[in-house]
């Protein structure tokens, strides 16, 4: 297999003016791949486009060797859940729910077995130094929040783990946890990282580093 995510000639515009044109990328097993560039510039639209949540691109995207245009929107629901993880910028947690609670969201629709994700959450989630039963209005620093956002992108066992700044806003000590705690996780279980990354001090963690530019990803060396 040439590598989990393959994407080939993508584009996408908005009101005729075009963000993405014509751009390649291969995603390889295991490994973290940083996107840099400026605002603007079209990586949050990149990553939607590559976790399959906007379709309205041109080119082709194959994920685990599946043509995406194939699919129904239930196939394409269920590609999802099998391969990816998704960690937003602003956490999108639900307040009114625990740690565990947001965590197992994703199995909860995905109709898996609860008990297993259960058990998997509370595994992640002690890793990850959260308490299952604390609320994410009661749980103390921004840190903890994208903790439990993490491990929430975790609960299904992705081959890919999608992140837009997972780590803006936190201060340079919550960052490094962060990140030393992604990279222990990847070497257990093996899931690419693909990240949108501002912060230089984690650049250096990346195997690659990929600047958007002028619709394309350029090799940044
Ligand atoms: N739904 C949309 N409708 C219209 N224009 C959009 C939409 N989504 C993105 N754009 C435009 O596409 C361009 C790229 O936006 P995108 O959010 O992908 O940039 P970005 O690189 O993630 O920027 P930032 O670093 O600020 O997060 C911008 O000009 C933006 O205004
Ligand atoms: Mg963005």
């Amino acid at each position: 297999m040439d590598g989990i995510i393959r994407a080939r000639g993508i584009q996408r515009s908005f009101n005729e003016i075009q963000v993405l044109s014509g751009l390649d990328l291969d995603v390889r097993q295991g490994e973290f791949l940083a996107i840099v560039g400026r605002s603007g510039v079209g990586k949050s639209t990149l990553l939607a486009i590559l976790g399959t949540h906007d379709l309205d691109h041109g080119g082709t995207l194959s994920i685990a060797g599946i043509d995406t245009k194939e699919l129904s929107s239930s196939d394409l629901a269920r590609l999802r859940r099998e391969y990816l993880g998704f960690v937003f910028q602003d956490f999108h947690l639900l307040p009114e729910l625990t740690a565990m609670e947001n965590v197992i969201l994703p199995a909860v629709f995905s109709g898996r077995d609860l008990g297993k994700a259960r058990e998997r959450a509370g595994e992640v989630l002690s890793r990850l130094s959260i308490r299952a039963d604390e609320t994410p209005t009661t749980l103390l620093s921004r840190g903890e929040r994208q903790r439990v956002a993490v491990a929430r992108g975790l609960v299904n066992g992705p081959s890919v783990l999608l992140a837009d700044e997972p780590s803006a806003s936190l201060d340079m000590e919550s960052e490094q946890t962060l990140f030393n705690l992604l990279d222990e996780l990847r070497r257990e279980q093996d899931f690419a990282l693909l990240a949108v990354i501002h912060s230089r001090a984690v650049l250096d963690r990346a195997d690659r580093v990929l600047e958007l530019r002028e619709g394309a990803l350029h090799e940044v060396v």
